[in-house]
């Protein structure tokens, strides 16, 4: 498993659900957690280790000493959603691009852990913009999708640097 930056392809597609959970499961969302945790991320989607399933992990605090908030997060879905909130956001697959994306300030996520089991909460502010960005991901839909136009021109550059340095070492990356 390694990190995939724009525009790997896996980043593009849609993720399938999980339907087994067992120890191989788990041994990937160990390998995420150590990515997430080295990349100083506060939230990993599995198609950015290139692993096209419904999966994520997130920890708000982004310390691996204070993990009151962390959750693994498997086959997630919005049952509702309240407010809206622009912020910034970034992202581990666009280094150095940071843009401003309207979300919902809450919503109310169901989802399995690592075991299978099913989880409701209402999950506000930071948090759930996390979930919200990452839950973008197991769609294929990502920050350059959520740009404005005028933050596509100001990102030109990065963009095509980013392209430019998948076609030029795509061996070597993994
Ligand atoms: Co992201």
């Amino acid at each position: 498993m390694h990190l995939r930056t724009f525009p790997d392809p896996v980043l593009l597609r849609p993720s399938a659900p999980v339907e087994v959970f067992d120890d191989p499961l788990r041994e990937k969302l160990a390998e995420m957690w150590s990515i997430m945790y080295t990349e100083k991320g506060v939230g990993l989607a599995a198609p950015q280790v290139g692993w096209s399933a419904r999966v994520l992990v997130f920890n708000p605090s982004g310390e691996q000493s204070d993990e009151s908030g962390a959750r693994v997060v498997i086959n997630p879905k919005v049952l509702k959603r309240w407010g809206k909130v622009k912020d910034q956001e970034g992202c581990l697959s666009f280094p150095e691009i940071y843009v401003d994306v309207v979300r919902a300030a809450g919503v109310r996520l169901q989802w399995q852990d690592e075991h299978g089991a099913v989880h409701e909460e209402d999950i506000n502010d930071f948090p759930a913009r996390i979930v919200q960005h990452e839950m973008d991901h197991l769609e294929g839909v990502l920050l350059v999708h959520r740009m404005s136009p005028v933050d596509r021109i100001r990102y030109r550059r990065e963009l095509a640097e980013l392209a430019e340095s998948l076609e030029t070492a795509p061996e070597e990356r993994a």
